[in-house]
C-alpha cells in the first residue's frame, strides 16, 4: 500500500476543503516532503516546448488547487511540468458559504461551489515573488473577477490583474467559465468577452505574455467557435478546455473528474478541429484526464499540454508516474526519443 493510499484513506473521512487547506499548508512548509510520495523523476526527454511555453513534463497542475500560490515548489517537486495558480481576484474574497466541496467517490468525481475564495492579488503576488527565485517550473496565473464587480468594470479588473502578474508569469488565463460566480459565464458571450479581450490586448502591448481563455464544457458549438475566432482575431494563444460542468443533478456547483469526461472531451475535440488551421493557436486540455489513454487521445486530436485536478485527488502522485511509464513505453513503441517526437508520431499514425 502506498503512502498516498494511507493518507487518502484517512483524509476521505474529513471534509474535502478542510483536508485540502491543511495539506496544502503542510506542503508549503515542507516542499521536500514529496520524497515520501515517490515523485516522478524528470528526464530531459519529457520536456515539451510549444508556442514559447516550456514544460518539463506534459502534465501540469490545474487552477484551483494552489489558489493562493503557497506551494508551487511542492508541486514542482512532485513532477508537474507547470503549475497554474489562482483563480486570483483583485481584492481578497471569502467565496461562497461552506460546505462547498463534495466528493462523489464512487464516480471518482468532485463537485465544488467555491466561488473564488482567495487572498487577493496583493498578497498572492507577494507569495509568487517569494518563491520565484527558487522556481524552475512554468508558472500560469489564472485570473478572475471579484463577485461584486459590475460587468462594466470587469475588463479593467482583468487588465489590472494581467499587468500585476505578467512580469512573473509564463502565461495568463482569463477565467470566464467558473459556474460559481454569478454572471461570470455570461462573459463567454461575444458582446461581453470582446471588451475584456480589447483591454487585455492593450496591456499585452506593454509586456507580452501568452493569454489563454478558460472555457466551460457546457458551451454550444457556435459559442465555442465564436470564442476560438476571438482568440485568433486578438492573437491570444488559445483556450484551456475545460472548467467544471453544470450538466448534472447532484446539487450545487460544478462537477469535475470522471463525470465530466464526455463533456470536456467533446469540447476539446471541437476546439482542436476549429483551431487546427491556425498554427499560432493552442489548446491546453483539462477535465477528466486521469490516464495516459486520455492524453494520447488528446494528442491524436492535435492537443499537447494537459492539466489535472480531480485525478490527483483520487490517484495521488502515482498518476504522474503512471503517465510517465506509459510515455516511456510508447516512446519505445514509436521509436522516438522525446515527447515532442512522440506527439508528432501519434498524430501522423491517427
Ligand atoms: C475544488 C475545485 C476548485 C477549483 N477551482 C478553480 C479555480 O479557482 N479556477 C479555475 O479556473 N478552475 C478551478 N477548478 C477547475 C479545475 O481547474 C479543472 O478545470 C476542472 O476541475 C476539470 O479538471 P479535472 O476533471 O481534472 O478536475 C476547480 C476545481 C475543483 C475540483
Amino acid at each position: 500500500m502506498s503512502i498516498y493510499s494511507v493518507f487518502k484513506h484517512l483524509a476521505f473521512k474529513f471534509d474535502p476543503e478542510f483536508i485540502h487547506d491543511h495539506s496544502i499548508k503542510l506542503a508549503a512548509g515542507a516542499p521536500q516532503i514529496t520524497k515520501f510520495f515517490a515523485p516522478l523523476s524528470k528526464k530531459p526527454q519529457y520536456h515539451l516546448n510549444q508556442h514559447g511555453l516550456n514544460w518539463s513534463f506534459p502534465v501540469g497542475l490545474a487552477a484551483g488547487f494552489d489558489k493562493n500560490a503557497i506551494s508551487i515548489k511542492f508541486f514542482e517537486n512532485l513532477g508537474f511540468g507547470a503549475v497554474e495558480i489562482g483563480t486570483v481576484t483583485k481584492e481578497p474574497q471569502q467565496g461562497n458559504p461552506k460546505p462547498r466541496v463534495f466528493r462523489h467517490a464512487a464516480q471518482k468525481s468532485l463537485r465544488n461551489a467555491m466561488g473564488f475564495p482567495n487572498l487577493g492579488s496583493e498578497l498572492i503576488l507577494k507569495n509568487v515573488k517569494k518563491q520565484k527565485p527558487n522556481m524552475q517550473t512554468c508558472l500560469g496565473v489564472n485570473i478572475g473577477k471579484n463577485k461584486e464587480t459590475s460587468p462594466e468594470k470587469t475588463p479593467q479588473e482583468y487588465s489590472y490583474l494581467y499587468k500585476e502578474f505578467a512580469p512573473l508569469a509564463d502565461y495568463l488565463v482569463v477565467n470566464i467559465s467558473s459556474p460559481n460566480t454569478p454572471g461570470l459565464r455570461d462573459f463567454q458571450k461575444k458582446e461581453l468577452l470582446t471588451p475584456i479581450m480589447t483591454a487585455l490586448a492593450e496591456v499585452q502591448k506593454e509586456i507580452y505574455k501568452p493569454i489563454f481563455i478558460k472555457i466551460a464544457p457546457d458551451l454550444s458549438y457556435d459559442e465555442l467557435r465564436m470564442i476560438c475566432e476571438l482568440s485568433k482575431e486578438f492573437s491570444f494563444s488559445g483556450v484551456i478546455a475545460t472548467n467544471t460542468t453544470l450538466q448534472h443533478d447532484l446539487g450545487k456547483g460544478g462537477v469535475s473528474g470522471e463525470l465530466i469526461k464526455p463533456f470536456a472531451q467533446k469540447i476539446r475535440n471541437q476546439a482542436c478541429s476549429i483551431l487546427a488551421e491556425d498554427p499560432k493557436q493552442m489548446i491546453i486540455g483539462v477535465g477528466g484526464i486521469d490516464s495516459y489513454a486520455e492524453i494520447k487521445d488528446f494528442w491524436k486530436q492535435g492537443g499537447s499540454f494537459v492539466q489535472v485536478y480531480t485525478g490527483l485527488i483520487y490517484q495521488g502522485p502515482a498518476l504522474l508516474k503512471n503517465i510517465a511509464l506509459a510515455i516511456d513505453e510508447d516512446m519505445k513503441k514509436y521509436q522516438v526519443s522525446n515527447v515532442e517526437e512522440l506527439i508528432q508520431a501519434i498524430k501522423q499514425k491517427s
